[in-house]
């Protein structure tokens, strides 16, 4: 085995994708949270993957145990970097974000893919299982291609088609973009004031959450009610 994989996983999703990569690699599969207490990560591979799930796009996307993996591995400027970043709804900077944070440590990612798959996200709606054999089908229709470019140490970036937006992908990427501007500052708020607050954060967060649940409600009725006008 010539590569390792590495992979961070809350639900099986990038589990799943990692598993995929190693089996058509011959990789070496490898959790990040079994290495991430080590003072220094390192291995005499030559190529390393990072699989990994988008979190928090808007405010990079990149879990902060990849973060900190990358921030230990040792002679990582010597690899041939690949990742590979699972998301929900849109990936769209988790990668460029992974990329700065290698760069800083005089690393380069030489390929990065991102695979749409089943949304984890709490608050957002569950695809149904329809979507959810689309997304996988999509999976298996690119694994090979993806896989390949791996094997032969290529550089590039791949995205697989958005099984949610399909094609309007793009032109509601576009749509939204300015929107994050606005919710932004809000967010940030809203989390500046649960990191400094010292004992009642659960319940503060709570009271969030049901205002952001109402919302949610009276949203998701009006699109409803408009749905059924036209
Ligand atoms: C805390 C959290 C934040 C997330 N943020 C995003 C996001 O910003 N954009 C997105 O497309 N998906 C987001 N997701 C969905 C996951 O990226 C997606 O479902 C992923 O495939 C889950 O992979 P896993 O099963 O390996 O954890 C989020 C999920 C969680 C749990």
């Amino acid at each position: 085995m010539n590569i390792d994989i590495y992979y961070f996983s809350g639900t099986g999703n990038s589990l799943a994708v990692a598993r995929d990569i190693a089996l058509r690699t011959d990789g070496k599969l490898i959790p990040i949270s079994s290495v991430i207490d080590e003072e220094i990560i390192k291995t005499d591979s030559k190529a390393i993957g990072i699989v990994f799930p988008t979190y928090y796009e808007p405010y990079g996307g990149v879990p902060l145990i990849v973060r900190r993996f990358v921030d230990k591995f040792e002679n990582i400027n010597k690899k041939y970097i690949f990742a590979i970043c699972t998301y929900g709804s849109g990936s769209f900077k988790a990668l460029k974000c992974l990329e700065k944070i290698i760069n800083s440590r005089d690393g380069k990612l030489a390929a990065g893919f991102t695979v749409n798959m089943p949304n984890n996200m709490a608050g957002s709606s569950i695809n149904n299982p329809v979507r959810q054999e689309k997304m996988l089908g999509v999976w298996k229709e690119n694994s090979d291609f993806i896989s390949d470019q791996i094997n032969s140490r290529a550089e590039i970036r791949f995205n697989t088609p958005n099984v949610l937006v399909g094609k309007l992908y793009w032109l509601i990427r576009i749509l939204i973009s300015p929107l994050i501007f606005l919710f932004k500052p809000l967010t940030l708020r809203h989390l500046k004031r649960f990191s400094d607050s010292k004992n009642d954060s659960y319940s503060e967060m709570l009271h969030i959450w049901i205002k952001a649940f109402i919302i949610m409600v009276i949203v998701k009725f009006v699109v409803i009610a408009l749905k059924s006008v036209q």
